[in-house]
């Protein structure tokens, strides 16, 4: 029995409601297919500002660190707004991703048929479409300094810095023409390099690192058309590369094509197996505690979590096997269900959780 030290970080607002079902299924995985999954529990967000008055206490900081990988839900909340900028829930996040070094942010996105409804896009523009972003994760204006309020001849100023390396480029770059090589063979990199010195030297990059993939073909978009292009012609696209801020943007607006933000998981990764899962919405407080929030984004980023930081390949593709059945058969969370004649039957958080379980049992 192979063992896998887990550490889990629910957080704020639904990210315990979908947390929950994530780590049902990955239970269900480990006694499947026999693996000791040690699954370890830590407060993060505005819970660990709760109970012990920092975003990121120590101990759930040590615990990521001894982690092979993380599951983690949302953290934020109207409770912790306005808090200073390093007390914020959202800070810990920050922290993990660029304490951790967890360059690479992979978002999946993927339409399921039986979701063309849930969708306000049209059902012909939605077929087929299968795309990737690979989001920079702990660069540009996230991380730039100098960064910060200031006040000068009775002035006040507020500065963000878009700031980035040769080599912070190059090495995001090499993981979308990577996954490229196993899929359809083309990267859109989106930039807005006709007014940004940084996107200057970002296409001046992949273009270089571009010469090293003659077998992958490479676009550049600026990031203004690539929103417009997202909602009109979605299935032109395979992998999208681009910086932290537009990747951050366009993936929200991406989740659109597939019905719901719910449905979107990601995976951040840096030079090893470690990497950090979570669904790429946030902890929706106007949700929350109704037990109506998707799990399947969080269920979809423990698939990836086998996938990439375990190297389970054949597990990761149990639960994405089970999710697009449970699909297929017409269970929906409200978010889906709503307007679309596909749907068979409303089904809660906790629901959604079980029933993608019973599925993966019923196959293995
Ligand atoms: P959000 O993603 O939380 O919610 C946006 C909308 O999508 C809401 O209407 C919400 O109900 C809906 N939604 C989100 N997840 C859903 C799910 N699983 N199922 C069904 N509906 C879902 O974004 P927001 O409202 O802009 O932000 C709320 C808080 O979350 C803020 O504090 C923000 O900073 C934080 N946030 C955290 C993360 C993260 O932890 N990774 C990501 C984004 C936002
Ligand atoms: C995301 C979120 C985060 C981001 C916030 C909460 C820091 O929006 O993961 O998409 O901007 O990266
Ligand atoms: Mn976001």
């Amino acid at each position: 029995m192979s063992g896998f030290k887990i550490a889990v970080l629910p957080g704020d607002g639904i990210g315990p409601e979908v947390v929950k079902q994530g780590v049902k299924v990955l239970e269900t995985i480990g006694k499947l297919f026999h693996h000791g999954f040690e699954i370890q529990f830590g407060l993060i967000g505005g819970a660990a500002l709760d109970e012990k008055g920092v975003p990121l206490p120590d101990e759930t900081w040590e615990l990521c660190q001894k982690a092979d990988a993380i599951l983690l839900g949302a953290v934020g909340g109207p409770k912790w707004d306005d808090l200073p900028s390093h007390m914020r829930p959202e800070k810990a996040l920050l922290k993990l991703r660029e304490g951790l070094k967890l360059f690479a942010n992979i978002r999946p996105v993927k339409f399921y048929p039986n979701l063309a409804f849930s969708s306000p896009l049209k059902e012909n523009l939605l077929k087929g479409v299968d795309l990737v972003i690979v989001r920079e994760l702990t660069g540009g204006l996230y991380f730039g300094k100098p960064k910060g309020r200031f006040e000068e001849n009775g002035k006040v100023y507020a500065v963000d810095t878009m700031y980035y390396t040769y080599e912070e480029i190059e090495r995001i770059a090499k993981v979308a023409f990577e996954l490229a090589r196993n899929r359809k063979k083309k990267v859109t990199s989106v930039d807005k390099a006709n007014v940004l010195e940084t996107s200057r030297l970002w296409r001046e990059v992949v273009q270089k690192v571009a010469s090293r993939y003659p077998d992958i073909t490479l676009e550049h978009m600026y990031v203004d058309n690539c929103a417009m292009q997202l909602v009109k012609n979605p299935a032109q696209f395979d992998v999208i590369l681009t910086e932290n801020t537009f990747g951050d943007i366009l993936s929200d607006e991406a989740a659109v094509i597939t019905g719901s933000i719910g449905m979107l998981p990601s995976a951040s990764l840096g030079e090893g197996l470690k990497g950090l899962y979570e669904p790429i919405h946030g902890s929706a407080p106007d949700i929350a505690g109704m037990n109506i929030a998707n799990p399947l984004g969080t269920i979809l980023s423990v698939a990836l979590l086998l996938r990439y930081s375990l190297r389970l390949e054949k597990e990761a593709n149990a639960i994405e096997d089970a999710v697009e059945k449970v699909i297929a058969d017409g269970f929906m969370t409200k978010d889906l269900y709503l307007n679309n004649p596909s749907a068979k039957k409303l089904v809660s958080t906790e629901e959604m959780g079980d029933i993608v379980v019973e599925y993966v049992k019923r196959e293995y």
